[in-house]
């Protein structure tokens, strides 16, 4: 029996197509919450709640259709359909930092049924290719360090490891015991700042800073900093941990957020500071015990005893990958 040649589908006859955001919304949320299903957190299951209500505000869709540039988007990027319903996902997201174009892919995902052949990494050279075309400086995306099939996709797209870091969890515990080992721990002093900051630094890189929009003057000592978080109800906290003969080993910040929980910025002394960082951290679950649930963001393989020996459980690694345009 002659068999029935069946056209190879080339780069214009593939399904895929950019978001339509006024339309799709409801289909991709859909599509992310089962991708990804076993690994989301609060903060995932709330950013698929903001989707599932912007596709339902008026407000949002009258001004999202009026928008001529779909880089103007709080998110655009491409679709994969077949047959009508979207299987397939990448979203960009445009930002700005320090004069840097930079975009970020996110929410890759392709449906159960469909994987493996080639849908995810189409998408996201779909989405490398508009970011190009729009002339950003750098292409990032995060995954987290257990899924080797995307990390091959990015390496093989061109994307290389920058950082892996390590999200930590703890509730607050009013009734915590601390032993001192002849440590102390006191508010942090202005001779600090200089250290703290070096550390702040090394700890949360800059070239990741646009993600998490940290401003490190925040915390910095002073009355005008005093003033400003006074009038605008920025409550901050910090601690620092001394030795008897008074050198800083570490330091510890918490800024109230309206995310799901309450993050706490650690800075260590490289080396030897992981005694002050468990003293601080312990201080700080003791302190805010009336507090929502506590995270921690630190380089992986850093510290690691002693943050999950202050009662921090590891939530997640992510690898930050990027491309240059
Ligand atoms: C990661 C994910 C998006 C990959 O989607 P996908 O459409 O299956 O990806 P691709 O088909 O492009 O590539 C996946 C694998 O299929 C292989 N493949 C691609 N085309 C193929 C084909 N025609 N036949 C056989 N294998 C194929 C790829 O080489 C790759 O294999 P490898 O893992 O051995 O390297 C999908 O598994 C998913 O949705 N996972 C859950 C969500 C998630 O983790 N997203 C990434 C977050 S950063």
């Amino acid at each position: 029996m002659a068999s029935i040649p069946i056209p190879a589908r080339t780069a214009e006859t593939l399904p895929v197509r950019p978001l339509n955001i006024l339309r799709d919304l409801p289909a991709v949320a859909d599509l992310i919450e089962m991708c990804f299903s076993s690994t989301l957190d609060d903060e995932g299951q709330s950013y698929i709640q903001q989707m599932r209500r912007a596709s339902r505000d008026d407000r949002f869709l009258r001004w999202a259709g009026q928008v001529v540039d779909s880089a103007s988007l709080p998110m655009t990027g491409f679709v994969w359909e077949e047959n009508g319903r979207i299987v397939g996902n990448a979203s960009l997201v445009y930002n700005r930092y320090k004069h840097k174009k930079l975009a970020l892919i996110a929410n890759v995902a392709t449906h159960p049924d469909f994987r493996r052949r080639g849908i995810g990494r189409t998408l996201t050279e779909r989405a490398m290719s508009h970011a190009r075309q729009k002339n950003i400086d750098e292409i990032w995306l995060h995954v987290r360090d257990d899924n080797a099939t995307a990390i091959k996709i990015y390496s093989d797209l061109g994307f290389t490891q920058h950082a892996h870091r390590t999200t930590y969890i703890a509730k607050p515990d009013s009734l915590l015991p601390q032993t001192s080992n002849g440590l102390t721990v006191t508010r942090p002093q202005p001779r600090d700042w200089p250290l703290q900051r070096a550390w702040l630094e090394q700890a949360h890189p800059d070239e990741l800073g646009w993600y998490n929009r940290w401003d490190w003057n925040q915390l910095a000592p002073g009355l005008w900093n005093w003033l400003y978080r006074f009038f605008i109800e920025f409550d901050i906290r910090q601690w620092a941990v001394h030795k008897e003969n008074g050198e800083l080993l570490a330091t510890l910040s918490w800024m109230s957020t309206v995310r799901a929980s309450d993050a706490l910025w650690a800075a260590a002394k490289p080396g030897d500071g992981s005694a002050g960082l468990r003293y601080a951290l312990e201080a700080a679950r003791r302190e805010l015990g009336h507090h929502r649930k506590l995270t921690l963001e630190y380089p992986a393989d850093e510290m690691v005893e002693a943050i999950q020996s202050a009662g921090f459980s590891a939530l997640r690694t992510l690898v930050w990958m990027r491309a240059t345009a």
